[in-house]
């Protein structure tokens, strides 16, 4: 049970993503993963890429990564305006933004809360919540919070938000369950909140040693090691670390939030993620929400959606 205020709660998230995030800034492979997430395609935008030329967005929990941001710079968007909780994440993401070749001034970082976001109102071309709302307290934080996004949006502006992967065995049952462990278990949220490259391949070693030792010649450790790096390591905590409300974001609730906040347009968003771990022999099922393995592993998919305020 979370007794803890919106505040509160969102200063712990935002504590859990600082780490998270520098360690994923600095990791080649997993910032790599991550800038591709975000191709102009993916927006369905007209013009694609060329859309973005001069517009003014606005990355709302924008995180300490900057990839979004990146991208949005170098399709030449005019501005961007980055908000976030608290300060810490500011000298994180100017230097992240530095390192992917994002000009200095082009990115104005405030301190301040999507459910009272520091833009006024009808002012932004392009506006991304992106991750954030899933991680609120409730669902009424999360409607607080998207009825914001709406607000900074210009008329023929559009706004991107992404949630998370919606029931099925996955996120209905064993992730839920993953979670209340790593809150009642201390030697499993150690395991979690510790856990890296070297603690992994150091087991991966044990395991195959000692199934060497016993007659199990054929196992593959370097094989087995390649599959999990730094990225791996921090999506399992992204999983585990925050609370997550993204069963309660299925299609219908989004879709509907677009629609009672006046977006035409509305467009689910989907894609292929191109992975270098484990998650590689997952990433077709990610993708092909239809097939029946994946609705039973996944049930509705990771939800994402784009919109056209009107
Ligand atoms: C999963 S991260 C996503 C970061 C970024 N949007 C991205 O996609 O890389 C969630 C972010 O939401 C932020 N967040 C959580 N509660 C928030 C709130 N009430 N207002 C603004 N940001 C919040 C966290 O601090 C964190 O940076």
């Amino acid at each position: 049970m979370n007794n803890k205020n919106s505040d509160e709660h969102g200063q712990s998230t935002r504590a859990i993503f600082q780490k998270q995030h520098e360690r994923l800034a600095a990791d080649g492979v997993a910032l790599e993963r991550i800038r591709k997430l975000y191709s102009a395609e993916k927006f369905q935008l007209p013009g694609g890429a060329d859309w973005f030329k001069g517009k003014n967005c606005a990355d709302i929990g924008c995180g300490n990564i900057g990839a979004l941001l990146s991208q949005l710079h170098s399709w030449e968007s005019k501005s961007a305006i980055a908000v976030d909780l608290g300060d810490e994440w500011i000298p994180a993401l100017k230097k992240s933004l530095a390192n992917q070749g994002t000009a200095k001034d082009w990115c104005q970082m405030r301190s301040g809360s999507v459910l009272d976001i520091p833009i006024e109102s009808n002012t932004i071309d392009f506006v991304s919540i992106n991750g954030v709302l899933i991680h609120l307290k409730n669902m009424g934080d999360i409607i607080k919070g998207f009825n914001e996004g709406a607000r900074i949006c210009k008329k023929g502006g559009y706004y991107f938000t992404c949630y998370g992967p919606c029931g099925g065995l996955m996120e209905g049952v064993i992730m839920p369950a993953v979670r209340n462990h790593y809150h009642s278990s201390p030697d499993f949220k150690a395991l979690i909140d510790n856990i890296c490259v070297e603690s992994v391949h150091e087991l991966i070693d044990k395991i195959v040693g000692d199934a060497k030792q016993y007659g199990n010649q054929d196992l593959d450790g370097e094989c087995l090691k390649s599959l999990f790096g730094t990225d791996f390591c921090v999506f399992l905590q992204d999983f585990i670390q925050p609370s997550w409300l993204s069963n309660e974001c299925t299609p219908e609730v989004v879709e509907g939030l677009y629609e009672a906040n006046g977006f035409t347009d509305i467009k689910r968003i989907g894609g292929f993620v191109k992975r270098s771990d484990i998650r590689k022999y997952f990433a077709p099922l990610h993708h092909d929400r239809d097939h029946n393995i994946s609705k039973i592993l996944y049930g509705s998919g990771y939800v994402q959606y784009i919109g056209k305020k009107s």
